[in-house]
């Protein structure tokens, strides 16, 4: 039975750090785990300019506990978008990617996009600079069940773009579905997925029988179970085209536990240790560093990290906080619903 494992330092390609004093609570924890990441710009007015880059690129890594840490910062996108300020951005490697929001489809995603054939001369420009596109792959109908946006947009939105742009870089975000898993297993090289550790974890019955869990509530909303093992199998199979994004998105507990509550898990935490777990589980730790450290960075051609970690499993269940806290803030870590055994013992830095 395998005790230790030694694998180069893993990144998380999908996080969000928030505003204000939250900014503090969630860097600090990142940074331990992780070397980069790319940061949402969904903040309360998106991120749209170099000046917001800029000023919250310094407010995070102010907060880094990580000498080697990098948080790779993103443009959102909006029909509106200054496509020569993107470029400047890009070509002082100020912006890393571009998001893609549906309007309405997510937290803070009313100045997303309501007409994506507004976008394409910015996707277009991308194109040629070779700028990543991340992809919240849902459609925001009314008249589209919530369970079938993801495919939807696929079918409608995403063909399309892809049409056009052939050799856009697209990374479909935080995919739920067997049908996302087909699709990206399909496409060309440069399109690929990340997937997060609760959908890896859940599904749409863990959230709702018997009592609602409001705790489990994100978008995109858990699916079947028949999804969820497709999303294992995606990811623990060696398959390049998937790697890990935790979509760490904390909201205030009041705000979850509401008459009307925000979508959004928060798992940095624990995130590599119940991803190893997971692995473990599925009897496939081989392939745990592809997923965690080696896949990342082929898509966004980058160099894998130099350090490396070393796992160990603990004869007992590890034990985490329940809460991470400040004077305004009271968040939920999430917990899965199975022991976790994996623990980061040190870091080797060459
Ligand atoms: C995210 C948030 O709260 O910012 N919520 C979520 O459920 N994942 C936004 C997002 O990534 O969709
Ligand atoms: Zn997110």
């Amino acid at each position: 039975m395998t005790m230790m494992l030694e694998i180069v330092k893993p990144d998380d390609w999908h996080v969000h750090f928030r505003e204000g004093k939250l900014i503090k609570l969630l860097v600090r924890e990142t940074s331990k785990l992780y070397n980069r990441t790319i940061v949402m710009p969904n903040l309360s007015t998106p991120i749209t300019s170099i000046t917001q880059i800029k000023k919250y690129k310094k407010e995070i890594l102010n907060h880094s506990l990580n000498k080697k840490f990098e948080p790779l910062m993103t443009f959102y996108l909006t029909e509106s978008l200054d496509v020569d300020e993107l470029i400047k951005a890009s070509k002082n490697n100020l912006v890393f990617a571009v998001k893609l929001y549906p309007s309405g489809a997510t937290t803070n995603s009313a100045k997303g996009v309501k007409n994506f054939k507004n976008i394409y001369p910015i996707l277009k420009k991308m194109s040629e600079e070779n700028i990543p596109l991340l992809v919240h792959g849902e459609v925001n109908d009314k008249k589209i069940d919530i369970f079938d946006r993801e495919r939807i947009f696929i079918e409608n939105i995403l063909f399309s773009i892809i049409k056009e742009f052939p050799d856009l870089k697209i990374t479909l975000e935080h995919i739920t579905t067997k049908f996302a898993v087909d699709f990206v297993e399909r496409s060309k090289s440069n399109i690929k997925a990340s997937i997060t550790p609760h959908h890896l974890i859940l599904n749409r019955t863990d959230m709702l029988e018997h009592k609602i869990k409001p705790h489990y509530y994100c978008l995109p909303i858990l699916k079947k179970e028949d999804d969820r093992k497709a999303l294992v199998e995606a990811a623990t199979c060696g398959s390049q085209n998937f790697f890990l994004g935790t979509d760490s998105a904390p909201h205030n507990i009041d705000d979850k536990e509401s008459e009307c509550g925000c979508a959004g898990i928060f798992n940095t935490i624990n995130s590599i240790q119940m991803i190893t777990q997971i692995f473990d589980n599925e009897n496939k730790l081989d392939n745990l560093e592809n997923f965690l450290s080696k896949n990342g960075p082929i898509h966004y051609s980058l160099p894998e990290n130099k350090e490396k970690i070393i796992l160990n499993k603990s004869p007992r269940p590890l034990k985490f906080k329940n809460y991470l806290e400040n004077d305004d803030h009271k968040i939920r870590i999430f917990s899965p619903p199975f022991p976790i055994y994996w623990d980061i013992k040190s870091e080797i830095i060459p």
